[in-house]
């Protein structure tokens, strides 16, 4: 069992990866005791494998188990469950589900009698070694997404990498972009790592995963516990690839791209972006590149975005100043620098580059 610590502020959260995901149920008991109710809030493709797995498992050990299962965007379901079945200050919530269920239901957790007690279960890999760890929470509104959230840590991240035996190709490939993310701002050994076993590792869950999604997680842990609201420029190194990445979903209704194809081509703009600022050397952008590439990520986009939209996009990622967009930028593999002002007829080369 690895467990990594998490503190942010009073608030301890401890990331568990190592025990299948009924054994949760053995630290639910300890922790939250007999009798205690537990919503299990599931991902809709899942209530029936791993949702029932759990809740099994939680009522025989006798604590009052729930499942609730949650076409995607509807949030205001879960209130109204704990509502009606008179949840408590002192009763527990678990997503169970990818990124989306985990925001959705952090929120409830956060919000609900003012935060209940609340359980990760990520159960793909862009959630198990990013969007579980670091207590962002956030529902969408017509106007946005995201728009309204908290930060709000949950008392256990349950990471069980065998959960992702299911998990269809391209979401894998998803998760693959935020995982060589880490290795190419924070870790050239977790990048040399996947030059070396890409290949094998995109062909779908294998124990060779464990210790990078382990890695992953502890350096999400280890970012976040340094810089907690992202007001240290810190924090803001996990937005590589990410202004152009957002930038692309949001123009395109996120409906072309997933999150880890759009970062993907980010990455390949701030990769240039990079090289121009004389950070990267040539090579290692083509190094980059090439793993991107190896695990099924895009460099361009598949349909021209107009430029004017792209960059409307852009500028509502706040990362705006005076007409020159602020990137992070690579200083090498395994190291980065956020806040870096780039010229415009820089980011028109770079963009033109991944046909935007
Ligand atoms: N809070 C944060 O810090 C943070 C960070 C990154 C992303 N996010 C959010 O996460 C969301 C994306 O998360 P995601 O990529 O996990 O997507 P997701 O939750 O939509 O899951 C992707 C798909 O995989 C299916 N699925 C999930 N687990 C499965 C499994 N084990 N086997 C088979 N199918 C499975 C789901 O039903 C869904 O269709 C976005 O909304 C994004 O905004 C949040
Ligand atoms: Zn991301």
């Amino acid at each position: 069992m690895t467990k990594i610590e998490l503190q942010v502020g009073p608030d301890v959260c401890d990331i568990l990866m190592g025990k299948p995901l009924g054994e949760l149920s053995d630290e639910l008991l300890r922790r939250a005791g007999k009798g205690t109710k537990v919503l299990i809030v599931v991902d809709e493709a899942l209530a029936r494998s791993y949702g029932m797995e759990l809740s099994k498992k939680l009522l025989q050990k006798g604590l009052q188990a729930e499942i609730l299962l949650i076409p995607s965007g509807e949030s205001s379901k879960i209130y109204n469950v704990l509502a009606t079945r008179s949840f408590e200050r002192k009763s527990w919530l678990i997503a169970l589900g990818g990124g989306v269920i985990g925001d959705l239901a952090g929120f409830a957790a956060a919000t609900y009698l003012r935060g209940l007690s609340f359980v990760q279960v990520p159960t793909t890999l862009l959630a198990q070694v990013d969007a579980s760890i670091g207590g962002k929470t956030a529902v969408d509104i017509p106007q946005g997404k995201n728009l309204v959230g908290a930060f709000y840590q949950p008392k256990i991240v349950w990471i069980d990498p065998h959960l992702l035996k299911t998990l269809p190709k391209r979401q894998w490939q998803t998760g693959a972009a935020e995982v060589i993310k880490y290795g190419a701002i924070w870790d050239l050994a977790l990048f040399k790592l996947l030059e070396k076993q890409i290949d094998y590792l995109m062909k779908g869950y294998s124990p060779a995963w464990n210790p990078i999604i382990a890695r992953c997680a502890q350096i999400k842990a280890h970012i976040v516990q340094k810089d907690p609201r992202e007001t240290k420029g810190l924090r803001a190194l996990l937005n590589f690839g990410h202004s152009v990445g957002h930038a692309i979903e949001a123009a395109t209704q996120y409906e072309s791209y997933t999150h880890g194809e759009a970062i993907s081509i980010g990455m390949f703009v701030a990769g240039l972006l990079s090289q121009q600022a004389g950070f990267l050397d040539a090579e290692e952008r083509l190094r980059l590149g090439m793993l991107l590439r190896r695990a099924g990520l895009p460099s361009t986009v598949k349909k021209a975005i107009p430029r004017t939209r792209l960059m409307e996009f852009l500028a509502r990622d706040k990362k705006v100043e005076k007409g020159a967009v602020k990137f992070v930028l690579l200083k090498g593999l395994g190291r980065a620098v956020s806040g870096q002002l780039v010229a415009p007829e820089d980011l028109d080369a770079a963009l033109a580059a991944s046909k935007l």
